[in-house]
């Protein structure tokens, strides 16, 4: 696939089965301390998957849905169309409904069921090759991508830079070099050194368990901080450009990311730091016109404050309020770096003509 290699030895952290009869994931949630795969059959095991973080990041819920779904149109044995089709919709919403924020799930479900519904003329069981040819070049798709983004996101930094990230837009997140990471990566391999912090990501720590891992594997100077630093190294100097990934850019720019980032864009601003968001164009919503339009999912209590804790770190009746996700408002950011290139304020019109003007 475009001759990038894997940065894990295991493979993609995201595939199909030899036999694809299931889709094989890395359990992100996991990480760093057990390597494990899951092989997902059923489409419970997939929603279960999504849903629970073992799959997680944009780009990644995108391909692992398109994977599942090929999977259990494989699995439907339904010769006939009409039937088949009502199968490959049900699961198609089933999947739809792990996870509200992130588009790329549901931009490539639907790439998916269009196969499903284009092809009627075909007999099942060559809609169902199609439907693998349509996951893989999903698959193929964002590796390409991650790889131009990470080109156009290095023009934005030079040698021996401070980059700060929040939460995982790496490898595990996407494919092979990821979004985010992808530049710091990118530089690296060229010879260039970056000086990384990652934000450690309250609560579920994408940054410190994913993002600190993949840096130190890859080489790369990380060091890890708590949200609550990012002002801190900032004001010391330490960071000239601040890199993220998004699940939702709205039509004007506005980007959902992990929670914490609309915080870190606001220091940004503060002192002066260019803040960048980078994402493949399947992370654009066009049908979003701004960040109010977007879902924001609302989690378990549990993950504040119960998870990683050896104890429970507030009494069972403190409520909590558990966003995964914040809006970055369009104007807290410098640039939006896409497979085709960096699109700059305004963004209405900026990211309007990457589709052409749409
Ligand atoms: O809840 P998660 O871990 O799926 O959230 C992930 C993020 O917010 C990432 O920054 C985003 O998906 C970009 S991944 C390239």
């Amino acid at each position: 696939m475009n001759g990038i290699q894997p940065i894990f030895a295991e493979g993609d952290s995201v595939r199909l089965s030899v036999d694809e009869s299931a889709v094989v994931i890395l359990d992100q949630s996991l990480l760093p301390n057990k390597s494990e795969y899951l092989n997902l059959r059923s489409a419970g095991e997939m929603f279960a998957a999504i849903e629970g973080l073992k799959v997680r990041g944009a780009p990644a819920i995108g391909i692992c849905a398109a994977y599942c779904l090929y999977v259990l149109a494989k699995a439907c044995r339904e010769s006939d169309y009409a039937h088949f089709l009502s199968e490959v919709k049900r699961h198609s919403q089933y999947l739809n409904s792990s996870r509200p924020t992130a588009v790329n799930l549901s931009w490539a479900l639907s790439l998916m069921e269009k196969v499903a519904m284009d092809n009627r003329d075909k007999p099942v069981a060559e809609i169902i090759e199609l439907m693998g040819a349509q996951a893989s070049a999903i698959h193929a798709g964002d590796i390409a991508s991650c790889r131009s983004i990470s080109e156009y996101g290095l023009s934005l930094v030079k040698n021996g830079d401070g980059v700060l990230t929040h939460c995982n837009a790496g490898a595990l997140a996407t494919s092979r070099y990821g979004t985010a990471l992808g530049p710091l990566i990118l530089g690296k391999e060229r010879g260039l050194g970056f000086k990384v912090f990652a934000c450690e990501t309250r609560p579920l720590l994408q940054g410190a368990r994913l993002t600190s891992y993949e840096l130190h594997r890859a080489g790369i100077d990380v060091t890890l901080i708590c949200d609550n630093m990012a002002s801190a190294v900032m004001k010391k100097g330490w960071v000239q450009a601040c890199f993220v990934g998004a699940d939702r850019i709205a039509a004007n720019g506005d980007t959902a990311n992990k929670i914490g980032t609309s915080a870190v864009a606001i220091l940004a601003k503060y002192y002066g730091i260019p803040f960048y968001v980078l994402a493949p164009t399947s992370t654009i919503d066009f049908q979003c016109a701004g960040g109010d339009d977007i879902v924001i999912e609302l989690r378990d209590p549990a993950e504040i404050k119960e998870k990683f804790f050896a104890e429970p770190v507030a009494l069972k009746e403190i409520p909590c309020y558990n966003p995964a996700f914040d809006v970055t408002d369009a104007a807290l950011i410098s640039g939006i770096v896409t497979e085709k290139g960096l699109c700059r304020p305004p963004y209405k019109e900026s990211l309007g003509r990457l589709f052409g003007g749409a």
